[in-house]
């Protein structure tokens, strides 16, 4: 479900088309819906209104601070995993008692950072980044609240690139010595020890990977409990896909028929950590066709997006949907196009052999599903800057970030003595 559809001939976003952004603010552009956005994560915290929970939204997804903001309003906490998405989800106003660390390369600077600022807990990934996280905490003279990340072992059967609980992943400690760890970690002087952490990974569509993993979970909950050591949290990480091309991933409020009865008998908090689901299909990129190259093979598409704003299809051969935005368009003649960007290489692409209508020199395509892992995984290779990202809201619309100029490219940049 998105705010996205045409409306008197033109693709709009809410109640504004995109050809008038276009016009505006130039391409390629990022666009977000505000009723698309607030949508999800309402759908997605009424869902598992029943038992106690944080929505920690995965900054990693989209962590423009507008949308940080709009979740912010709405109750939610953050999942970080960089000093940097701690420094931005604290700018948005999300409130550090919602905040949760995991990551498996947290640096002394950054626990330091999030023992300042006082977040609900770090999400531990290894016994050698507890002796760090004790060590800092003792330095301050404070405790620091710890989930350990237990890696269960679970297959997400989701690409390999972005699954997360299989033992040959980095991440988590082993299900089977995680006991142990729990052993090491209540004896620290400067650690409390409150809850237990899984993220199996990412853009998972079926139910029973995460009913696998959590019934793994719980079981450790229960031994921990039975010891005596009292878990509070529980935190279910993130991974719910969403539709790019004809997945039919569990609605939220499916997934909580299965998961909700075996996590309120916890009586802990749940913490949540959807990223995707909340923000992908909330946004599109906006792009213009620069030429049309028709050669004995194949017809490419000329696009002034490229890999560097938008990398999944490079990276992982993803599917993203595409739209011509004047409807017009979309009667004509089908071709199979490559549509591609103008950075220097073949693995610049958008859609490849994408069966879709003929399309002109000068109009205007939306690159579907691209609110997540879209704008955050851009870059500035071939030195283009990066582009703007505006938020729609009915029939308004706000640039929630400015297009790189030539000198945000060279800024910080210096030249030694010697070549000046
Ligand atoms: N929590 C943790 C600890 C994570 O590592 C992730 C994602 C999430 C939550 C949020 O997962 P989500 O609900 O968004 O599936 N760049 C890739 C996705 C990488 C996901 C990394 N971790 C892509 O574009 O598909």
């Amino acid at each position: 479900m998105h705010h996205f559809e045409y409306r008197n001939g033109e693709y709009c976003c809410e109640e504004v088309p995109l050809s008038r952004i276009a016009e505006e603010v130039g391409t390629p552009f990022y666009c977000y819906s505000h009723a698309t956005l607030l949508r999800h994560f309402t759908v997605f915290d009424e869902a598992f209104g029943a038992i106690p929970h944080i929505i920690c939204f995965a900054v990693k997804a989209n962590s423009s601070l507008a949308v940080l903001r709009i979740f912010s309003k709405a109750g939610g906490g953050a999942d970080v995993v960089s000093g940097g998405e701690l420094y931005r989800a604290l700018k948005a106003g999300i409130p550090p008692e919602k905040i949760v660390y995991a990551g498996v390369g947290k640096t002394r600077n950054e626990i330091r950072q999030a023992l300042e600022a006082g977040i609900l807990m770090f999400n531990v990934e290894s016994s050698q980044e507890l002796i760090a996280i004790d060590s800092v905490a003792g330095e301050m003279g404070v405790k620091a609240p710890v989930a350990l990340r237990v890696n269960p072992d679970v297959d997400p059967q989701t690409h390999p690139y972005i699954s997360t609980g299989l033992k040959e992943n980095k991440f988590g400690m082993s299900y089977n010595t995680v006991l142990k760890e729990y052993h090491h970690a209540v004896r620290f002087d400067n650690i409390d020890v409150i809850g237990v952490h899984k993220h199996i990974g990412s853009q998972i569509t079926l139910i029973s990977p995460f009913v696998d993993a959590l019934e793994k979970t719980l079981d450790l909950v229960r031994q921990l409990r039975s010891e005596g050591i009292d878990i509070k949290y529980i935190d279910m990480g993130g991974g719910l896909g969403i539709t790019y091309k004809d997945e039919a991933p569990p609605h939220p409020k499916e997934l909580a028929q299965s998961i909700a009865p075996m996590l309120a008998e916890t009586g802990c908090t749940i913490i949540f950590e959807p990223g995707r689901v909340i923000v992908g299909n909330a946004g599109a990129l906006i792009s213009r066709v620069l030429y049309t190259k028709v050669n004995e093979e194949k017809t490419f598409l000329i696009v002034d997006a490229a890999m560097n704003d938008l990398a999944r299809p490079s990276l992982y051969g993803s599917y993203q949907h595409i739209v011509p935005v004047e409807e017009d368009a979309v009667s004509r003649k089908k071709v199979s196009a490559d549509v591609v960007g103008p950075i220097c290489e073949s693995g610049d692409f958008l859609a490849k052999d994408r069966v879709m209508p003929e399309l002109r020199r000068g109009e205007l395509i939306a690159v579907m599903s691209a609110g997540a892992y879209g704008f955050t995984m851009s870059s500035n290779y071939n030195s283009r800057p990066r582009v703007p990202e505006v938020l729609v809201k009915g029939s308004d619309y706000d640039i929630i970030r400015e297009r790189e100029t030539y000198e945000d490219l060279i800024k910080g940049e210096r030249l030694p003595s010697y070549l000046a």
